[in-house]
């Protein structure tokens, strides 16, 4: 029986490999660990339009919660549609914010986050990569995406995350959920139903992120299926991109199967 499962585990798995593949370029399954859940923000090398950007998520994500940068601050949780000016970093919005030298690097350092070369992207990304490894070292591993088992980091207080900012954030935010974790339920005999923890994700997402879109407030409402979630709706929009990746299957399938 168990054999069966693996057997069909494996075929989805193939299949769900070739959707990946065709369905979508700029899914990061392929990724390297260093640039999983990178983001080229502007791909210019001329002057004028200040040169390439990369974000990392991997750097920001291990000092700030998600929740601090895609809800106070804005950001979107789609690739290319912040809309970010010039104006709107130096006026202290945006990657502004903390970019004033006192949070962080000041907005003024242009040469920073900016290349305008070809040599200096060559350069940036070198020395991120450096960086990278070293921080991935004293970090807890998984197998894919970064491959830095963030959930555990987090836990066991690796990482602390910043999730407000003084003046911007709402004073007063005390994230109530159930602790029960909430069974979804696949369409397939035989495949593992999905244990959606609410608690888990709430230290990382607040509620903003998930609610009223892309899921519906009342449970078994939001109709999703794998291919979407591959194609990045729903859970992939984190779960792909950012969060660990589609291929851990038995990370979101893990209710054991009667069979
Ligand atoms: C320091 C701020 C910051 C933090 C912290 C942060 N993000 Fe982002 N995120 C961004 C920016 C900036 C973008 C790019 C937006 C744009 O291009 O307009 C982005 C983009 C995304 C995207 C779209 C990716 C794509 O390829 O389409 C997702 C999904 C996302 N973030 C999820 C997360 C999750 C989940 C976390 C926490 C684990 C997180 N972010 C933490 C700033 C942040
Ligand atoms: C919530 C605060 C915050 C926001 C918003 C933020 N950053 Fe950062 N960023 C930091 C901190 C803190 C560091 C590390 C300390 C330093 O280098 O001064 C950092 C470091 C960086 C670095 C150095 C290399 C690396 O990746 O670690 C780059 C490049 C960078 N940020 C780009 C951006 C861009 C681009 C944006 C906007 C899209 C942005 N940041 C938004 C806080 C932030
Ligand atoms: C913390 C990282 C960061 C720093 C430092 C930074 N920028 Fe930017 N800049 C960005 C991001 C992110 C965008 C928006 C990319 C996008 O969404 O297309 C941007 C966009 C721009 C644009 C194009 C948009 C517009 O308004 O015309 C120009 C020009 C620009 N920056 C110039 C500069 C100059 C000049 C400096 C130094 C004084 C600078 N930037 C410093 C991150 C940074
Ligand atoms: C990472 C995404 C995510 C985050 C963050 C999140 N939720 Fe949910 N929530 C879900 C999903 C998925 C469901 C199930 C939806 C379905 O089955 O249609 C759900 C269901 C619910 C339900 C319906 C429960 C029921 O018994 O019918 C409530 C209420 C809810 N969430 C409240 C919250 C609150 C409050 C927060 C913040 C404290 C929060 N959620 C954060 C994803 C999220
Ligand atoms: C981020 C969590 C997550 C990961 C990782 C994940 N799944 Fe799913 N899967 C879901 C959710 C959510 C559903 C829909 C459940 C519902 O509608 O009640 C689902 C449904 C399915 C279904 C049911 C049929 C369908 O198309 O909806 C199959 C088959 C499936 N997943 C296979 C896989 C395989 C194989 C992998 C690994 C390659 C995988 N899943 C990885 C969350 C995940
Ligand atoms: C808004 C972004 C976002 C969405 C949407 C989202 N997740 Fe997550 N999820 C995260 C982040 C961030 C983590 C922390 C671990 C990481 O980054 O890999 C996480 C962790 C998890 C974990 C690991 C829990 C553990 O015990 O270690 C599971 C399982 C999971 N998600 C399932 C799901 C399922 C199923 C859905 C859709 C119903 C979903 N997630 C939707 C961001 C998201």
């Amino acid at each position: 029986m168990k054999i069966r499962f693996l057997f069909l585990l494996a075929t989805l798995l193939l299949t769900s490999f070739f959707v990946t593949v065709s369905l979508q370029e700029s899914f990061a399954q392929s990724a390297k660990s260093y640039q999983y859940g990178n983001i080229i923000m502007r791909d210019s090398a001329s002057v004028d339009s200040g040169g390439t950007v990369v974000f990392r998520h991997w750097s920001h994500r291990s000092k700030y919660s998600c929740r601090l940068c895609h809800v106070d601050l804005e950001f979107s949780q789609i690739a290319g549609d912040s809309g970010i000016t010039e104006d709107d970093n130096q006026s202290g919005r945006f990657c502004g914010t903390c970019h004033n030298g006192k949070e962080a690097f000041t907005i003024k350092l242009c040469a920073k986050c900016h290349a305008q070369d070809e040599k200096q992207l060559q350069e940036i990304l070198k020395a991120d990569k450096k960086a990278f490894f070293a921080f991935q070292k004293t970090m807890p591993r998984s197998s894919y995406g970064n491959k830095i088992d963030w959930m555990k980091a987090e836990q066991d207080g690796l990482i602390q995350l910043k999730d407000k900012l003084p003046g911007i954030s709402p004073v007063q935010m005390n994230f109530v959920t159930n602790q029960r974790n909430e069974p979804l339920e696949p369409q397939l005999s035989g495949l593992p139903g999905i244990i959606f923890s609410h608690q888990k994700h709430v230290a990382w997402n607040g509620c903003g992120m998930c609610h009223p879109e892309p899921f519906k407030l009342v449970n078994g409402t939001t109709e999703m299926n794998m291919q979407e979630i591959i194609a990045g709706q729903y859970c992939g929009r984190c779960h792909g991109t950012v969060a660990f990746q589609i291929n851990d299957c038995a990370l979101c399938h893990s209710k054991p199967v009667s069979l």
